[in-house]
């Protein structure tokens, strides 16, 4: 039921892939659910792709548990994928070596009681500090040494991203924000990932949960918002416009996702994963909810008239500047001052 993809020979993923950062401590304070039964149920159902991060706190300690008593029972799924991420701090890009890299890695090997990394994805929080690609090769040797399966990235833009690749590491897949609020990576990183053969993993495709019918014909949220992600999606909100665009955007999807008879939120995600060089959408799960509704996305095709309608829309709309993750790296902007830099000490 849910499609596949192979990045590498013999390397394959869900298309739809449980994301792991709701289940951080960081993330908001409801934790009220068995998250390791959520990820059974995820796994049964064919989503067996999990991101992580090193600094989604907990996080990689929980899918750890999770791998530990799927082992002792013998039922673990061969097919699982877990996708972390290396994030060094902030305050470490001055002084990062490989001595560092290496520990962080070990670290999640630990966490999640694996002798080899399914896949690390690379972050750097500012151009302004020279390392990015050195730290790609210490990971890539890393590799070599059978610590890492594929090296990935996530969030450089297209001119890092081909510095990265330029100095021979071969990046799988980069993570970005790809969604119906945000296209900067059509802007020039899709060009450059076709030439690669380095495919998406997409996060941000229903916008937190903005982009459901939760949401349709509601008023502009004025009091604090339930968790960090709605925070982050509200400020995509204002890039195309603001509120009253957003509802004229959730009409048009509800309006397509009423002649297919699903829901607005399969609509905004069928859409990306129909996006040239998409390898899969990362949608992020605080308990199994949503499980059922994910399930269907194989079964709609849009036709070329929804594309058109929605394409439309866009074209009237405004769209975050720069390219991918630019106005996130600013830590004086709106985008930047919501991040948290340092979380891997913890
Ligand atoms: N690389 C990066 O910098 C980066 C940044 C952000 C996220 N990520 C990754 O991407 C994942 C996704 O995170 P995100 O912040 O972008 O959140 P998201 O996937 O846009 O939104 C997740 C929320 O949307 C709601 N939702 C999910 N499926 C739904 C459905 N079928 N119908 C209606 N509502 C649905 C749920 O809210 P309710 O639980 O309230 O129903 C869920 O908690 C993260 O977990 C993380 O793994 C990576």
């Amino acid at each position: 039921m849910i499609e596949r993809i192979e990045l590498r020979p013999g390397y394959s993923i869900s298309r739809v892939i449980k994301g792991g950062w709701q289940l951080s401590e960081g993330h908001s304070q409801i934790n009220y659910h068995d998250p390791i039964r959520d990820m059974e149920a995820f796994v049964a159902s064919g989503i067996n792709t999990f991101d992580c991060a090193d600094i989604y706190t907990g996080v990689e300690e929980l899918i750890g548990n999770y791998i530990r008593k799927e082992t002792k029972r013998g039922t673990l799924d061969p097919n699982l994928k877990v996708l972390t991420k290396f994030v060094p701090d902030y305050n470490q890009l001055p002084s990062i070596n490989k001595r560092y890299v290496e520990s962080i890695i070990d670290r999640s090997l630990m966490r999640l009681g694996l002798e080899r990394l399914d896949m690390v994805q690379f972050a750097w929080w500012t151009y302004d500090i020279p390392g990015w690609v050195e730290t790609a090769l210490w990971l890539q040797e890393l590799q070599s040494a059978g610590k890492i399966d594929l090296i990935s990235s996530t969030n450089f833009n297209t001119a890092a991203t081909a510095e990265i690749i330029d100095a021979g590491v071969d990046l799988a897949t980069v993570q970005v924000q790809y969604s119906l609020l945000d296209h900067r990576p059509q802007k020039s990183l899709i060009k450059l990932c076709q030439k690669y053969d380095t495919q998406l993993l997409c996060y941000g495709t229903v916008a937190g949960g903005f982009l459901s019918e939760r949401w349709l014909g509601q008023p502009e949220p004025i009091t604090e918002l339930e968790n960090r992600s709605l925070v982050k999606y509200k400020l995509m909100i204002e890039e195309i416009g603001g509120w009253g665009h957003f509802q004229e955007l959730l009409r048009l999807l509800n309006k397509i996702a009423s002649k297919h008879g699903t829901t607005l939120t399969n609509i905004a995600t069928r859409y990306i994963l129909d996006k040239p060089q998409v390898a899969g959408v990362i949608i992020g799960a605080r308990n199994a909810a949503h499980i059922e509704a994910n399930l269907t996305l194989s079964h709609i095709e849009l036709t070329s008239q929804d594309r058109d309608e929605i394409d439309s829309f866009l074209s009237k709309v405004g769209q975050p500047p720069g390219d991918v993750f630019d106005i996130e790296r600013d830590k004086k902007g709106k985008h930047g001052r919501i991040m948290r830099y340092n979380l891997n000490q913890k």
